[in-house]
């Protein structure tokens, strides 16, 4: 199984984009998890007053999450897939949230000043250089904002990556396979047995000048599967911080 990485998974994902919705929607959790994951940022004030980046926003999942964790919050959301995006722009949104076609290692040049948040779901796993784009989100944050990456990071325990092996080769690779897309879902069931486990982000994390970094399951089939990771920028929060 070949992993796809830039241009090659932009293009896996424009294909993909015109099923990537129904296909999510049969994940049961999906929503109510990136749900879990925004509010983990915990923003004040549903957010008023506040900037947040959707960086890797796909069809907007992860937007409309923010946008209900924060719904006073001004939300930039960026993707590397126009086709992806195109899906998210098809939807209703309000005047505070936008949409712009970049790729996560671009996404300091837009000019638009820092953040407060930024919240990344499922994107870590596919980009070449993680750490690079860790250092662009620390650059894009200001002092003591907050990150909460949503990812697909397995425990590290030996009955989580054969569960995950189980709903690959049962679920995942055969509705690929079904909806055209094969290539893309064996990226994604390479790419997470490939990806950092939840010590090895963590240590990446806190390698990466992040603070307070704290790492969360989800909840249903999928915990020990898929975690929140939440940090700071800098200043860092109460030691006892907690993430539920
Ligand atoms: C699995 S989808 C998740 C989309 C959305 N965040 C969600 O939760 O539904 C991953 C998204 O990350 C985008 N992506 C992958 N690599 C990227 C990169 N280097 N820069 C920006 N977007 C990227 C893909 O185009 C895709 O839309």
């Amino acid at each position: 199984m070949t992993l796809l990485r830039d241009r090659e998974l932009a293009r896996a994902f424009d294909h993909a984009s015109h099923t990537y919705d129904r296909l999510t929607t049969l994940n049961p959790g999906y929503r109510t998890d990136l749900l879990r994951s925004a509010r983990r940022l915990r923003l004040p004030r549903a957010g008023a007053g506040m900037h947040v980046l959707d960086l890797g926003c796909g069809t907007g999942a992860s937007t409309a999450a923010l946008l209900r964790a924060a719904p006073r919050a001004r939300i930039t959301a960026v993707d590397a897939s126009s086709g992806m995006l195109r899906r998210a722009l098809a939807k209703r949104w309000p005047d505070s949230v936008s949409f712009r076609h970049l790729t996560a290692e671009e996404v300091t040049t837009t000019g638009e000043g820092t953040y407060d948040a930024v919240f990344a779901a499922y994107l870590f796993r596919n980009v070449t250089d993680p750490d690079g784009v860790l250092a662009a989100v620390r650059s894009l944050l200001r002092p003591g904002g907050r990150l909460a990456v949503h990812e697909y990071s397995l425990s590290g325990s030996a009955a989580h990556r054969a569960l995950w092996k189980a709903v690959c080769h049962g679920v995942i690779i055969p509705a690929g396979t079904l909806s055209g897309d094969r290539a893309l879902y064996r990226h994604l069931c390479r790419s997470v047995l490939d990806f950092d486990t939840v010590p090895a982000f963590t240590a990446r994390l806190a390698d990466a000048g992040f603070t307070g970094v704290r790492a969360a399951p989800v909840a249903g089939w999928q915990a020990g599967i898929v975690h929140t990771f939440v940090a700071r920028n800098g200043a860092a929060g109460p030691a006892t911080e907690d993430v539920r």
